[in-house]
């Protein structure tokens, strides 16, 4: 199977109550252990690439990885998408290169600014075939070289969506309902403590949620800033000399929320470089003669393997959907 859009990815998703995965990619190992484990729980899924990513690995090494697991994975649809492009020329690239799904993020931009640029990227896309996602509403964290102070984020206005989506022409659309980037997510007081003694972050907005989905019924919503950072890794990278404190994520059983509602892709990267340190750091502590990157390596890209499939069957509930 070539490259797909998310077309049909999403209707099938949106109607079946679960949730396409969106991880982000940068190296060989990620791509394998992604697309590794998504063939074999029979998942669609979606690679997306960052301007950091192209920054870091050069788009055309991406572009050729990225083809050589479509080749090695012909049985389950896999999309290509540019996660968080910050401008028209960035979209135009990305769909001249071969992407079959482009995001527009101008959502720190006015609402008229967001939907001119958005609309302008839609026209461009949808002449060459490929689907665009759009933001409205800010997420905390870091994307790139943006950095959304904390208390600066705000949720999406649900009065806002239905103008949105009908000017812009867009296929898909990011809100904002309490997730952020990062491993960072939640201050230690944002928080209540469990009887267990762990950190519980504030719920996500399902009211908002809610409220978006009675104005645009039918239309494929995504979330940005959902990895959970699982506290055995952040465990395992503290254990191996490392220095994660208080790094708290969106509790999954909330995002498995998310995924049966209108919530069609989820964007997990976090918990990928999570996975990945925690077994670097734990392979060279116990392998200090080691030098070969392809034996700590190895582990790394089985722990992403890993992760992808945690997600999957946990969080999105595509497994068998391809
Ligand atoms: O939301 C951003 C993604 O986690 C990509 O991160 O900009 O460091 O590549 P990056
Ligand atoms: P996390 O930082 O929560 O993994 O979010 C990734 C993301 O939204 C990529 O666009
Ligand atoms: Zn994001």
């Amino acid at each position: 199977m070539a490259l797909v859009t998310t077309t049909e990815m999403f209707r099938k998703a949106y109607n079946g109550g679960y949730a396409i995965g969106a991880f982000n990619v940068n190296n060989m190992e990620i791509v394998q252990g992604i697309t590794e484990a998504a063939s074999e729980l029979k998942s669609p899924v979606i690679l997306q690439v960052s301007k950091g990513a192209r920054a870091y690995a050069n788009h055309r090494y991406l572009i050729k990885l990225v083809e050589a697991a479509v080749e090695e994975n012909p049985d389950i649809p896999i999309a290509l998408h540019l996660d968080h492009g910050d401008s028209f020329e960035l979209c135009k690239d990305c769909v001249d290169g071969g992407f079959t799904s482009v995001m527009i993020d101008a959502s720190s931009k006015s609402f008229e600014e967001n939907i001119a640029i958005t609309k302008k990227v839609v026209e461009y896309a949808h002449d060459h075939g490929v689907v665009v996602e759009a933001e409205l509403g800010t997420l905390e964290g870091v994307e790139d070289e943006v950095k959304v102070e904390a208390g600066m984020a705000s949720y999406t206005r649900p009065e806002e969506v239905e103008e949105f989506v009908s000017r812009t022409g867009c296929d898909s659309l990011a809100i904002a309902i309490g997730t952020s980037h990062g491993a960072y997510k939640f201050r230690p007081e944002q928080c209540t403590v469990n009887e267990d003694g762990i950190l519980v972050p504030p719920p996500l907005r399902f009211d908002v949620l809610e409220e978006i989905v009675k104005r645009i019924p039918g239309f494929p919503i995504v979330l940005h800033g959902s990895s959970s950072v699982p506290q055995e890794f952040v465990k395992m990278v503290n254990t191996y000399g490392g220095n994660m404190p208080n790094a708290i994520g969106i509790p999954e059983e909330q995002l498995r929320k998310a995924a049966k509602l209108a919530v069609c892709k989820i964007n997990i990267d976090s918990d990928i470089r999570l996975a990945m340190t925690g077994n670097i750091r734990k392979y060279m502590a116990e392998h200090p003669d080691h030098f070969d990157p392809r034996q700590y390596l190895k582990p790394a890209r089985q722990a992403v393997k890993d992760m992808v499939a945690r997600k999957i069957v946990n969080v999105l509930g595509s497994d068998g959907k391809a």
